[in-house]
């Protein structure tokens, strides 16, 4: 548990305890914990193949983990349905590494296709435009609308994906590196994006990033995910003035 009084009374939406998973000879996680609170911001950082995407997909079921148990809002989910997995889903939105479009489908298209397939909660909604607009407005990008992927610049796209992760309402929001690939300039832009969103709609947030600007402005949180556990938590003030050798790893580079 963190020591943090900030966190006595909130309530954790997502909690992982004892999370395991080996590929063959190569043990990835290796008892993983971790609490994210309610409206707050989670910074996860490790090494290239420490496993942070690994743990995110098998946080959404796109990876079956060995040992350990996953909760998302209440729910544990070694035990829920198959509807009850695609209500998560809905729920709990996430921003892939590399998170790409699809190139023959305008910005419109790429947008409504959620919507689509998430037909139990959504499908009772004949015009989406409202919606489709609502996010693009979130992501300053409203003009882009009928524009293809192929007219929009790095930073134009990855702000579309976010649009297509906000448009199912998520209540939790996972970034797997938001800002890889982008120019300085460009990253600032989606970390300052991402900061307003998490205000507007008051969402919980992990946030998986090399990063350390973008660490220092988003965290409420970090961990530090090394050898498989969670080596090191705390504030990015409190982990930044750790002597661990391990720990200021991450704060020099
Ligand atoms: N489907 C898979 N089959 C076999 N090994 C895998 C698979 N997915 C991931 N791995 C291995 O698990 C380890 C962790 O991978 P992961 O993608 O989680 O790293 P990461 O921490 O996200 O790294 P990066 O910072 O580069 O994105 C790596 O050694 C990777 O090769
Ligand atoms: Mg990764």
């Amino acid at each position: 548990m963190p020591k943090n009084p900030i966190y006595e009374n909130r309530k954790p939406v997502i909690t992982i305890r004892g999370l395991k998973k080996t590929f063959g000879q190569n043990a990835v996680l290796n008892g993983f914990d971790m609490d994210l609170y309610e409206g707050e911001t989670l910074v996860i950082m490790g090494k290239s193949g420490s496993g942070k995407s690994v743990m995110i997909k098998c946080l959404i079921g796109l990876e079956t983990h060995d040992a350990g148990t996953i909760n998302i809002m209440g729910r544990d989910m070694e035990n829920v349905s198959e509807d009850e997995l695609r209500d998560i889903r809905t729920e709990v939105g996430f921003l892939f590494q590399g998170s790409a479009l699809y190139d023959s489908m305008t910005v419109r298209e790429n947008l409504e296709f959620p919507l689509r397939r998430h037909k139990r909660k959504f499908g009772g909604i004949s015009d989406t435009t409202p919606m489709v607009i609502e996010v693009l407005e979130s992501v300053g990008l409203a003009h882009a609308i009928d524009l293809m992927p192929e007219e929009l610049s790095g930073g134009m796209k990855r702000r579309i994906a976010l649009a297509r992760t906000l448009i199912l309402r998520p209540r939790i929001i996972l970034y797997d590196e938001p800002t890889t690939g982008l120019d300085p300039i460009t990253s600032k832009e989606i970390v300052l994006l991402m900061k307003s969103i998490q205000q507007k709609y008051s969402t919980s947030s992990i946030v998986i990033t090399h990063d350390v600007d973008c660490a220092r402005f988003i965290s409420d949180r970090m961990i530090l995910l090394v050898d498989g556990v969670n080596y090191a938590e705390g504030t990015f003030a409190e982990l930044d003035a750790s002597a661990d050798p391990k720990v200021q790893a991450f704060f020099k580079s």
